[in-house]
């Protein structure tokens, strides 16, 4: 019966691993096994805290739902998806910069026709959104599926009202480039808004006293074939909290400034009914290849 010491002890788990037959999985678990037993060593973490940090993540699982990804977000506050993406993007070439997917990607985006309002009936200022989407060297990419979704002007994405099951989807669509590259629509300009606060993880920033916030923005997902996927958003100007925005995704590039209009017309010579706004950001595309994530819902459907 072999009996360890601490140091032996993190040895004899790491060994434990040495017959796993895929290299990068054997790599990642015994580099994790390293870093988990140097944390418990650092911290001289006791019985208390452990049973603590087991619960947590018990009750992060348990407010998953196929809609709700906790876990998601607890990977976003701690900065981990942020560093993923830095990883994995670091040489963008002169590409759009990258940052963090967050757990609202869920649900059908469904197809709309360039100029469409993705918000329907919402309430809010209005904005209009024109874009490009092309290589790096400038030339246009037709055809390609590009998602957004945003919160509403009370910070709140579809998926998180209780109304979502029976109004479906809004402010939240997909758009196919035209011959030029081109996608445009109509929407509401989104507001800052906190992340939720009602499950493990919101409690955590609460306690800790950081604040929820995220500056507003448009999230976008370009999937053109042939190119690296794109997850990426584009932040309003001037909000408040993007110099402290609570999961570290905001790069200067992907700030915009939004424009007040007063004309009668919006870009592609429809009424505007009122005073509205103006988002414009080109997209370039790194080439390369990968898969864009699923919406939440699809890939449940998938499974079943
Ligand atoms: C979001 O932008 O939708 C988001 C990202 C990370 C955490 C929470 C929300
Ligand atoms: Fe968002």
């Amino acid at each position: 019966m072999p009996q360890f010491n601490d140091a032996e002890l993190t040895s004899a788990v790491i060994s434990s691993f040495d017959e796993t037959p895929n290299p990068r999985a054997k790599f990642l678990l015994q580099e994790l096994v390293k870093s988990l037993h140097d944390y418990v060593r650092r911290t001289d973490l006791t019985f208390e805290e452990w049973e603590y940090a087991i619960d947590f993540l018990t009750r992060t699982g348990q407010k998953c739902t196929p809609i709700r990804q906790e876990f998601i977000l607890l990977s976003d506050v701690l900065g981990v998806s942020m560093l993923v993406d830095a990883v994995n993007h670091r040489d963008r070439d002169g590409a759009t910069e990258t940052t963090v997917l967050g757990p609202f990607y869920v649900g059908e985006h469904k197809v709309m026709a360039h100029g469409a309002d993705i918000s329907a009936d919402l309430p809010g200022e209005r904005m209009f959104v024109q874009s490009r989407v092309t290589d790096l060297n400038g030339k246009p990419l037709a055809g390609v599926p590009v998602d957004v979704w945003h919160a509403d002007d009370e910070g709140f994405y579809d998926s998180q009202r209780e109304s979502y099951v029976t109004r479906g989807p809004s402010s939240r669509a997909r758009f196919v480039t035209d011959t030029d590259g081109r996608f445009f629509f109509r929407t509401i300009l989104p507001c800052s808004y906190p992340i939720p606060t009602d499950g493990p993880v919101g409690e955590m920033i609460v306690q800790t006293r950081r604040h929820a916030m995220r500056p507003a923005h448009v999230h976008f997902l370009v999937a053109a074939p042939g190119f690296e996927p794109l997850i990426t958003h584009v932040f309003m100007g001037g909000d408040k909290y993007l110099d402290s925005d609570v999961v570290f995704g905001v790069k200067d590039e992907l700030i915009s400034k939004i424009e007040k209009h007063g004309d009668a017309v919006m870009p592609d010579g429809k009424p505007a009914g009122g005073p509205w706004h103006l988002m414009t950001y080109a997209f370039r595309m790194k080439s390369g290849s990968g898969s864009a994530p699923q919406p939440m819902m699809a890939k449940v459907a998938e499974q079943a």
